[in-house]
């Protein structure tokens, strides 16, 4: 976002007003038509900061509180930033406790562009994995989920029809910072149900009707997509007779299902979507 008032990038603003005009139009990508509208969105604190800036993402704003100023680390990002055309605003707590509706914000915030990434080509590797969200509610689910992906290895993210937006601050949050390293696509159903014909691997769904085993699945054969379905509903049939398998993860006790991030956290370590074991990595 370039700066609504003077419209110049790269610039140092010092902000104590809550009524400033920019803070109130960064306070605004709380709502997602604005966020859509601008294209952009929040990212909290120093560690989620560092990380979009060494994945190289887009830093539109920098907003940090004014005891921060003399932090080596900031200073060092805020120059950096400030070479690509980076606004920086130094701004009192309070207006930070403005921007993120907290009472204890975090120091630092960046106005970051949003990236959407194109469906993954079928010229793929043998060991891909793609999660598909069967529309996905819940904010805190999807950002774990993201970062979940990043740490079993998956490639990426496809999100299948009216989903939650992974750019709200509460999915960002969840993320812990692998937002910026995990691709996010999404598609309409139809698209997804088109779009699964030319895939050159399996498609396992998750089910609470599963006839298989997730155990007993070989998903070692080529680039997998793992379907995840709906929190309420599961997944619709149009999902489930686009998979090649349907599995169940077995529970006992009386719970009805599992939460979607952990059912997601259990598929993907057992596809072997992991790590070489620790002390083997090179
Ligand atoms: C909270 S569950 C949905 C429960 C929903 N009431 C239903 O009937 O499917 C969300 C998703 O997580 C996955 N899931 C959760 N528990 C599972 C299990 N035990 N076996 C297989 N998939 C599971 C499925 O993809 C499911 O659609």
């Amino acid at each position: 976002m370039s700066d609504p008032v003077t419209n110049r990038p790269g610039r140092i603003f010092e902000i104590t007003s809550v009524s400033n005009p920019t803070i109130k139009s960064i306070r605004a990508l709380s709502l997602k038509k604005n966020r859509d509208a601008e294209g952009v969105f929040l990212a909290e604190g120093m560690k989620l900061i560092l990380d979009a800036f060494e994945n190289g993402w887009q830093i539109d704003t920098l907003i940090y509180a004014n005891q921060m100023s003399s932090n080596d680390q900031l200073s060092t990002i805020a120059a950096k930033a400030r070479v690509k055309g980076t606004n920086i605003l130094e701004v009192s707590e309070k207006v930070l406790s403005t921007i993120t509706r907290r009472d204890n914000p975090q120091m630092v915030l960046g106005v970051m562009r949003q990236v959407w990434r194109e469906p993954p080509s079928t010229a793929l590797n043998k060991s891909s994995v793609w999660i598909v969200l069967d529309r996905v509610r819940d904010p805190g689910n999807l950002g774990t989920i993201i970062r979940t992906a990043d740490a079993a290895g998956a490639n990426g993210i496809i999100l299948v029809g009216e989903t939650t937006d992974p750019y709200s601050m509460e999915a960002v949050r969840a993320t812990m910072g692998s937002i910026f390293n995990v691709p996010v696509v999404k598609m309409s159903m139809v698209d997804f149900v088109e779009w699964r014909k030319q895939w050159p691997g399996s498609v396992v769904g998750t089910h609470l009707e599963g006839a298989s085993d997730y155990r007993v699945i070989d998903y070692s054969g080529g680039p997998v997509l793992l379907v995840m379905g709906n929190e309420q509903q599961g997944l619709p049939p149009e999902l489930a007779e686009a998979c090649d398998h349907l599995v169940l993860i077995p529970m006992n006790g009386k719970a009805d299902s599992l939460n979607l991030a952990v059912a997601t956290g259990v598929m993907l370590f057992q596809m072997g979507k992991v790590l070489p074991p620790v002390g083997t990595q090179t």
